[in-house]
């Protein structure tokens, strides 16, 4: 276990970089910069602890904010975004992401479905938490009836990483690390997994992964926050406008695992290639949307995944990625449950995320992009979030 130190440091950062994104093609309501905000001069970094796991382990809760009012809390109990705020056309700034207020209500498992957290060793589902590799079968954890999610009972979401404030030209950050042991979850090879949350003067949060493993193994990480740019509790989330650049999707069968296929979204519900309101054609979906889509470009290079434009507040959130897919979930288990931030209560659809990653079950589809990882090999992924405001 990492020590305290210092209960609160505050790194103040002077200069201030151009972070260079391609110029992608853009469809959809795009967004201008964010302006400065009075009284916040400079990016700082706050830390400082945030209650104990029953093991007396203490939790640590990291605060970013830049010069335009932007403002990310992390904890390092499953490297997890409890909250973001960012300003609206107004100038407003308003939390979000859906969350708990303290970590209390991040360890009751009926109050947190993975709420900002970072998902691994594996991203969703993996089809009775059974592949083959090199010859060998594996049975992993079973913990959504009879198959695999986002990592089996204990994921990387439920555990403690190790965790330092980071800093570059133009941002602020906090590294986490994790090591999965041999055998976790069912999991071949001791897997060493680093996350790199970044905030930007760009008014970029930047999730940067790596990991590297001792024995061949699937490894597919994502992030799961559940959005809502109207403001964490504030409705549903069915107005949001939202574009995918991508043509096709991943159909499931009625346990949410992909049946192979790789269908076109074109006259479909799941087309999202041109903006639509989320809640547009959902009702046509069995279910609400919880589909992966394959993005256009290659897999390994930066590229625009999805734009989502809140018409009330002007909010706007492109997402950027090295993945070669992106599960788009409209929060359809939300029922009204769970009391989150501020007493907030989340019915159906008051958040969606928007999880960049390969596809699910993807070691029992080899024509799906492998996610097997080698030792030898480094795993990267990148996946940027950047903020503006529509007039
Ligand atoms: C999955 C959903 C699941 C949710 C967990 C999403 O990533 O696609 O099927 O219910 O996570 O709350």
């Amino acid at each position: 276990m990492m020590k305290m130190g210092p209960l609160t440091i505050v790194l103040a950062i002077t200069g201030m970089a151009i972070l260079l994104v391609a110029p992608f093609s853009c469809k959809g309501k795009k967004g201008e910069p964010i302006p400065t905000m009075e009284g916040i001069a400079k990016m700082d970094i706050q830390r400082q602890p945030f209650g104990n796991l029953p093991d007396g382990s203490q939790v640590e809760l990291f605060t970013l904010t830049n010069s335009h009012g932007l403002k990310a809390r992390i904890m390092n109990y499953g490297a997890t975004v409890i909250s973001l705020d960012v300003p609206d056309r107004n100038g407003q700034r308003g939390d979000i992401v859906l969350g708990h207020d303290s970590l209390e209500g991040y360890l009751s498992p009926a109050q947190n479905p993975y709420f900002g957290s970072i998902v691994g060793r594996y991203g969703n589902r993996i089809a009775r938490g059974r592949f083959i590799l090199d010859g060998v079968e594996y049975q992993l954890a079973t913990n959504i009836g009879p198959n695999h999610l986002h990592g089996g009972l204990k994921g990387f979401d439920k555990v403690l990483w190790t965790s330092e404030p980071v800093q570059e030209e133009g941002a602020v950050g906090v590294k986490l690390r994790y090591l999965s042991p041999d055998g976790e979850e069912g999991y071949p090879g001791n897997l060493t997994v680093t996350v790199i949350y970044w905030l930007t003067d760009e008014d970029e949060l930047k999730i940067a992964y790596e990991a590297e493993s001792d024995k061949p193994t699937p490894v597919n990480l994502t992030h799961h926050s559940y959005f809502n740019l109207a403001g964490q509790g504030q409705g549903d989330v069915l107005g949001h406008e939202l574009m995918l650049n991508a043509d096709y999707f991943t159909p499931v069968d009625e346990e949410l695992i992909p049946t192979g296929e790789i269908r076109p979204v074109a006259g479909t519900p799941w087309d999202f290639t041109k903006p639509k309101p989320i809640g547009a054609e959902i009702a046509a979906v069995p279910g609400g949307y919880d589909h992966n889509f394959v993005l256009r470009g290659e897999t390994g290079t930066l590229k625009l995944a999805a734009r989502v434009h809140e018409p009330s507040t002007g909010r706007v959130m492109e997402i950027y990625t090295t993945e070669p897919g992106v599960q788009f979930y409209s929060g359809n288990f939300l029922d009204g449950t769970i009391t989150g931030k501020g007493g907030k209560v989340y019915q159906k659809h008051f958040g969606f995320c928007l999880e960049t990653q390969h596809f699910p079950d993807s070691p029992n589809h080899p024509h799906f992009p492998s996610t097997i990882l080698r030792p030898g090999q480094k795993y990267t992924s990148l996946t940027i979030h950047k903020f503006s405001i529509s007039s």
